[in-house]
């Protein structure tokens, strides 16, 4: 499988970690070899039809200048209109809030020219799902986003695949880390929302502007995606009713906390006389409720169904090495879906 990767941040770098020290267990378990022939930086694209050195481009730094040496010593060349000669593009460029790009324009060459994609960014996709889904559709091949919705917990795959006999009447969920862990640890240990926002940035988990976590603007992306997949919906973040955790205040903790409750991001998608409703916004829960449980950078995901009832995935911490495995689940899963 040749593989092109989109960004050069710390899930990509993450998953050329997992690729290098996994590799023989993905060809004995899978009969698959992941190679990184390209891969597209600030400068442009690296790139090497053997596969390029992953052990050396780690050795940069994530930032350009890195990149931009190594493809200067290897004699490739710099471009902007890409011609990729692989399997599948990993799409982890940051991608801007307004219009997804740059992904969209790496998602619309990779599927003219032959390759499946698989999302990690959500900008492209929360923008232009049904175009880039058509695309998709009309150049016969897949586009896969675990990544996108989620990443290490896995929401899109209960639903689509788990739950395929069932109706889903709704669910709600946690699905940002970085907000999650900024409430579990106010109301846990006293710390202030900047020192824990920190801290979330530290472990690499927090957006480039972490005002897309705290506002619940990256939860409404997410929401928005699975209710397009699971519900039918052509939802984009502008469907969703939105309130982030940003006004809270200790004095709001402390006083869920006398009552015995757990304040939670909530992301809700709600099924009524065929109508989908989606919000987002903090929720007092009662310590009997599943969601109250998720804790630190975990999330978790309620489904309600009308054949089995409830069903309840939770743990998935955020963490650039879980959204890495959520990109190589997706690649493994492609080649099943191919055959
Ligand atoms: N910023 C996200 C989170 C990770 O905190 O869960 C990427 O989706």
């Amino acid at each position: 499988m040749k593989i092109y990767i989109s960004g050069f941040g710390s899930v990509s770098r993450a998953m050329i970690e997992l690729i290098i020290k996994k590799q023989t267990d993905y060809i004995r378990r899978y009969q698959l070899e992941l190679k990184v022939v390209g891969l597209i930086g600030r400068h442009g694209l690296l790139e090497d039809q053997n596969g390029l050195n992953l052990e050396t481009l780690l050795r940069y730094d994530s930032g350009s200048a890195g990149i931009h040496a190594y493809a200067m010593n290897e004699g490739l060349s710099i471009q902007t209109d890409y011609i990729f000669h692989g399997d599948v593009l990993v799409e982890a460029a940051p991608t801007h809030q307004e219009h997804g790009e740059p992904g969209y324009g790496y998602m619309k060459q990779a599927l003219t020219q032959g390759l499946d994609v698989v999302a990690l960014s959500k900008g492209a996709l929360v923008h232009h799902y049904n175009e880039l889904m058509s695309m998709a559709n009309e150049y016969g091949q897949i586009i896969q986003y675990s990544g996108a919705v989620a990443a290490a917990l896995p929401t899109l795959d209960v639903g689509r695949y788990c739950l395929a006999g069932t109706t889903i009447s709704g669910f709600e969920a946690i699905l940002n880390g970085t907000s999650n862990y900024i409430l579990s640890e106010m109301m846990d240990t006293g710390k202030s929302f900047a020192d824990i926002l920190l801290q979330a940035q530290e472990k690499g988990i927090a957006e480039t502007n972490p005002s897309l976590d705290v506002e619940g603007i990256d939860s409404a992306n997410k929401l928005a995606l699975l209710a397009n997949s699971l519900l039918e919906t052509s939802s984009s973040f502008q469907d969703v009713s939105l309130k982030g955790i940003e006004d809270l205040t200790s004095v709001d903790l402390t006083e869920a906390l006398r009552k015995g409750q757990k304040v939670r991001l909530v992301a809700r998608a709600k099924v009524e006389n065929d109508q989908v409703t989606l919000s987002v916004k903090p929720e007092y829960l009662s310590t009997t409720h599943p969601l109250s449980t998720v804790h630190g950078t975990n999330k978790g995901i309620l489904f309600s169904t009308e054949e089995i009832g409830e069903l309840f995935v939770s743990g998935g911490a955020s963490s650039p090495v879980g959204a890495a495995s959520a990109a190589i689940k997706d690649i493994i899963n492609l080649t099943k879906l191919k055959d």
